[in-house]
């Protein structure tokens, strides 16, 4: 009895703290371990509830060594829908290069209730490099590491200037989940998605940390880093069978689905080594390293998707898919013909009714199919095996 009232004692605690979450977008600091450095907070202990009351949104902030880092968070919560049994998925998306969370969070719209996942969307630091049009340095940035214009020092955090660890930041976002949501969280299903910089860096953690990763799902990405024999960075070498799922536009400009040199990357004293230039792999070839990688003895390369056609932009969608791989994992790579630098939507988004390059605002230029429909459908097939 005793033993009871105590545990509806900290039951109350655990929600009365959700409560007071809830309301519009809180700023709040919770403690990081790990990845990050610990600081005093509140700490939640796991949460044994069995349904939780709802969903809400809040904006977290954690420290990663001396660098405070921001997510914004879609999880149980005191909103008035629910959803199912507990664990739920938890999908980490990454926004691309000089985008923000809340843009992320339009674009891929993975926290829609009907996904019942916990959802963070990360925030990116400055970083200071060339763009691919303006040939001069000193565009500050939103960015994920891995990519050459993502300094790996932070500008005006210094002298000295702080060095990014992004991987690090991913760490502390598991212990965040693991603290905040508890045992309401599978981390046995923890999905990372992306778009441009953002499925770069997706990719990028696949490379390293493969062992926490239930499966990726990298959006229109550059792969500045990638597994050996593509005309890349040759230093991806994951330890474990990965699911990936892709999507990239064969007319795309930002990133071109043939694979390019890049300019050179960012300024000499924030970078290491200084001034490399970076190159993009081949997607179809990018994708097949993975089908390699994971072990996939059957392939079919480029075949119609059934239905993916949109007359209104003239673009079509086709299919390589590798299979009976190690650990039973699968490698998809959606190929959009006339595909553009684009989250593809049915509806309008912020990307399909942008410019690639000028990023004025023009009309919509609808995808073959919703993304994130595919990408959730995908990543429920694929738990971590111990
Ligand atoms: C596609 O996604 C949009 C935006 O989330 C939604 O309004 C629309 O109903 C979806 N369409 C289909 C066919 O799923």
């Amino acid at each position: 009895m005793r033993l009871i009232t105590l545990a509806t004692a900290v039951l109350t605690l655990a929600l009365g703290a959700t409560a007071v979450a809830g309301d519009e977008n809180p700023d709040t600091d919770r403690p990081a371990e790990g990845g990050g450095t610990a600081t005093s907070g509140p700490k939640l202990g796991p949460r044994t509830d069995p349904m939780p009351t709802g969903w809400s949104q809040k904006t977290i902030n954690i420290m990663v060594g001396a660098v405070q880092r921001t997510v914004l968070a879609d999880g149980p919560g005191s909103d008035t829908y629910s959803c199912g049994p507990v664990p739920y998925p938890i999908i980490i998306s990454y926004h691309g290069r000089g985008s923000n969370p809340g843009r992320m969070r339009g674009l891929s719209q993975f926290h829609d209730q009907k996904y019942c996942s916990i959802v963070l969307y990360p925030s990116g630091l400055n970083g200071l490099g060339r763009d691919s049009t303006a040939m001069s340095y000193g565009t500050l940035k939103s960015c994920w590491q891995g990519a050459p214009y993502c300094t790996p020092k932070v500008p005006g955090t210094g002298p000295p200037e702080t060095i990014r660890d992004d991987v690090a930041f991913f760490d502390a976002l598991i212990n965040l989940v693991r603290t905040e949501y508890g045992s309401w969280a599978a981390l046995d299903r923890v999905y990372v998605s992306g778009k441009s910089n953002g499925a770069e860096f997706a990719n990028y953690l696949a490379c390293y940390h493969g062992d926490q990763i239930a499966a990726i799902a990298p959006v229109s990405g550059p792969f500045y880093y990638a597994m050996a024999g593509l005309d890349a960075d040759p230093s991806c070498s994951p330890t474990h069978p990965i699911p990936v799922i892709n999507f990239h536009g064969d007319a795309d400009k930002a990133v071109k689905y043939q694979g390019s040199g890049r300019w050179e990357s960012c300024l000499g004293n924030l970078c290491d080594p200084p001034d490399r230039v970076a190159r993009i792999p081949n997607l179809p070839k990018w994708a097949a390293a993975w089908g390699d990688h994971n072990g996939c003895e059957s392939q079919e390369l480029d075949v119609p998707v059934p239905g993916a056609a949109q007359p209104s932009s003239g673009q079509e969608t086709f299919l390589s898919k590798y299979y009976n791989c190690n650990g039973d994992v699968e490698v998809l790579h959606y190929h959009t013909k006339n595909g553009l630098h684009d989250w593809p939507s049915l509806s309008p988004n912020d990307d399909n009714t942008q410019d690639d390059q000028t990023f004025a605002t023009v009309p919509a230029v609808l995808g073959t199919m919703n993304a994130t429909e595919v990408i959730v459908q995908f990543f429920k097939r694929f738990t971590l095996r111990p």
